[in-house]
Formats: structure tokens, sequence, C-alpha cells
């Protein structure tokens, strides 16, 4: 079962950003799923902290997570906040929600046979954040991990239509998993092919809010289509949010003396 307390708790705070954002307020309404309940605490400190009556289904589909998640959603209680057990692309896609949320697994392996294969991101460590990307929903906030593809994942973005509406990054010490041989060999291959960012120390984590208006969204005075709160991206719309997030993900690697 995941629970860092430097990473968890991050991701509790940007959960917490996003429920309380004016601009994601309209679509909060319809609800918000969650990729990857873990222990279930990130959902439950947000949901105390922020104190919006938002409803949160969480997936979770390793089962030591899921009981785990399930006694602790029993024992405080946290008004909207229930955990399923099972596949997030099964059973997170058909219903009304328009607001996704995860802290997906990113590390990279060629195969899913590690110490952790929950945290398991594919070979490249961005396919389940890939998924949710070209899933259904009008606004996403994802974990971003410089170790995983993170342009590839910022142009999957943009090709799927979304915007870069808000993000904030913070290091992250590399721990037991991401320092196991079969994933730290992965990771210097992404490296060399432009694909991981990292230092000695660690890497970057950001809380990305991704808004896609156009599918469910209205026509405007000017005949474009835009989403509740305005926002209307097209094929060619610049996203400076988008650009500048690039080059932060970057970063780790100007500094790096190698893995
Ligand atoms: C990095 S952990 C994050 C856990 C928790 N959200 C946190 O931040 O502490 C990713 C979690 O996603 C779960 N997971 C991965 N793919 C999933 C899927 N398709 N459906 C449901 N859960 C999934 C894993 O079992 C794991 O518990």
């Amino acid at each position: 079962m995941f629970y860092d307390p430097v990473e968890s708790t991050f991701y509790a705070w940007c959960v917490e950003r996003l429920l309380t954002s004016s601009s994601a307020a309209p679509y909060l309404r319809d609800g918000v799923v969650e990729l990857g309940a873990g222990s279930g605490l990130p959902i439950v400190e947000a949901l105390r902290r922020c104190e919006v009556p938002v409803q949160v289904r969480g997936f979770e589909r390793d089962p030591e997570s899921f009981r785990m998640a399930s006694r602790l959603v029993a024992l405080k209680a946290p008004p909207g906040y229930s955990v399923e057990p099972g596949d997030f692309f099964d059973q997170g896609l058909d219903g009304p929600e328009r607001v996704a949320i995860a802290n997906p697994p990113y590390l990279a392996a060629p195969t899913g046979d590690t110490s952790a294969p929950e945290l398991w991101g594919g070979e490249s460590g961005a396919e389940v954040t890939r998924r949710l990307l070209s899933g259904p929903f009008d606004v996403l906030m994802l974990m971003m991990a410089s170790i995983a593809d993170p342009l590839g994942v910022i142009d999957h973005a943009a090709c799927s239509g979304y915007l870069v509406a808000d993000w904030c990054a913070r290091p992250i010490p590399f721990g037991r998993h991401s320092r196991e041989p079969v994933v730290h060999r992965r990771l210097r291959e992404l490296h060399a092919e432009g694909r991981a960012f990292s230092s000695e120390a660690g890497y970057l984590l950001a809380g990305v809010t991704l808004l896609r208006a156009g599918r469910r969204g209205r026509l405007t005075s000017v005949g474009r289509e835009s989403g509740p709160d305005g926002f209307a991206p097209d094929a060619n719309t610049l996203d400076p949010n988008a650009d500048v997030l690039r080059g932060v993900m970057a970063a780790g690697a100007s500094v790096r003396r190698g893995p």
C-alpha cells in the first residue's frame, strides 16, 4: 500500500487547491472521481480542511490499499468521500463526474514485475497518465513526475484539448521503489532519451490542473465553444502555462551529474 508523507501530503494539498478554486467550481457540482485512493488519507484530509461539499468517488484496484482506505473512510466518515474496489478505467469513466484527480503510478520499468507493481506506470512511467488524458473529463488534476516523460505528457494533454490552468511543483527525494535497480536502469535510459529529468537527490512532482472545454461547453457571443468560465481552447491555442511547466520539469537535468 502506498502512503508517502511528503508525496501524499502534497497530493492532498493540490486536491484542496482544486476543490477551492473558483474556476473549477462549476465543474465540481457533478462530483469528482479519483484514480487510486491508496490509503484514502489524502482525500480525507483535503475534504476535512477545505470543507467544500463535493462528492468524491475514489477507486482502488490494489486489494490491500482498498481495505486500508475503506477502514479509514469508515472511521473518519468524511462527508462526500467513498472508495470503491476495482479498476478506475472499468468503473470510473461512465458516471456524471466531469472532474478526475489522481496521483497515478509513475515508476518506469520494462514490465510491472517490480517490488511495488501498484506503482508501475508502464515502460515510460506515463502510461496511466496518458490513459487519463485520453478520457472524457473536462478537468483533470494530475500529479506529473519529471522522471516519467513529462514533456510527452504535456504534449499529450495539449493534443487532447487541455490547457494548463494551474500547477505547482515540489522536489521529491528518490525513495525505496524509485531506487530499485530495474526502475533505476530504465530511468537512465529515459534520461538519455530526454524523457526523464532528475538530480542525484531526486526529481520534481507537479500537481497540474488541466481544463478542457468544448464537448460539453456552450457557444459564446463570438461563436466559439467555451466552458462555464469562458475557457475556450482550440487546436491553435497558445498555452503559456504549459510552456513554463515544460521548462520547470526539464530543469532538473541541467544539475544532474549522472544517475
Ligand atoms: C502513487 S499511488 C497514490 C495513492 C494515493 N492517492 C496517494 O497519493 O497517497 C497510486 C495508486 O493508484 C492505484 N491504481 C493504479 N492504477 C489504478 C487503476 N487503474 N484503478 C484504480 N486504482 C489504480 C494503485 O494501486 C495505487 O494505490
